[in-house]
């Protein structure tokens, strides 16, 4: 890693056993509150993807939106929310899915994204990928091109990284926790 990402590494805090034993929660609220850390997290997240005409940000919930937004505003582009089930207003496609501490389901509107847009899929953490997984299917299954997810904190060992990419999804992410 270079010193930029372990001073970005540096800001994110480590709590244990949340929100069960044995997990090692990685909480980005300290990053969002150091305004160096979260413009360096934007500008290396959104580097990428600057002229690549991209038309949509889709980001999960709840971390998703805040790194979305900023990276939709960069690229001058639209933002699409996906959300934990039953908190979208209007008709809805619906994916259950698997986390590294739980189960859900999720829900994107059905015209959030138009068939052949390039949208990219962001969030804060890929862990185990079950829950990018369910975000990929819900865009795909609108037609959606995924030009590519990117994640600030990737844990590689949890295998996230290796679905997506098994998915024919690239993937970049910032940093990276055992
Ligand atoms: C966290 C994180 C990712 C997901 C990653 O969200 O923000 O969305 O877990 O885990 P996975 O790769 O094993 O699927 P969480 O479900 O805790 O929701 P929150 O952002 O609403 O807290
Ligand atoms: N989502 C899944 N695993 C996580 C972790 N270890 N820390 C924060 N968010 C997560």
């Amino acid at each position: 890693m270079s010193s930029r990402d372990d001073t970005l590494a540096a800001s994110i805090r480590a709590i244990r056993d949340y929100p069960k034993p044995g997990i090692i929660f990685r909480d980005i609220t300290t990053l969002l509150g150091d305004a160096k850390a979260f413009r360096q997290a934007v500008d290396d997240l959104v580097k990428p993807y600057a002229d690549m005409s991209i038309a949509q940000v889709a980001g999960i919930e709840a971390r998703g939106f805040i790194l979305g937004g900023a990276l939709a505003h960069q690229l001058s582009a639209g933002f699409v929310p996906i959300r934990k089930k039953g908190k979208l207003p209007h008709e809805t496609v619906r994916v259950a899915y698997s986390l590294e501490y739980g189960v859900d389901e999720m829900e994107m509107h059905v015209d959030a994204v138009k068939p052949g847009e390039k949208v990219i899929l962001t969030d804060d953490l890929i862990a185990t990928g079950g829950t990018a997984e369910g975000a990929v299917k819900l865009l795909r299954q609108m037609g959606a091109e995924i030009v590519s997810a990117c994640f600030v904190i990737d844990l590689p060992e949890l295998g996230g990284r290796k679905k997506l990419e098994a998915l024919g999804v690239e993937v970049r992410t910032l940093i990276e926790f055992e």
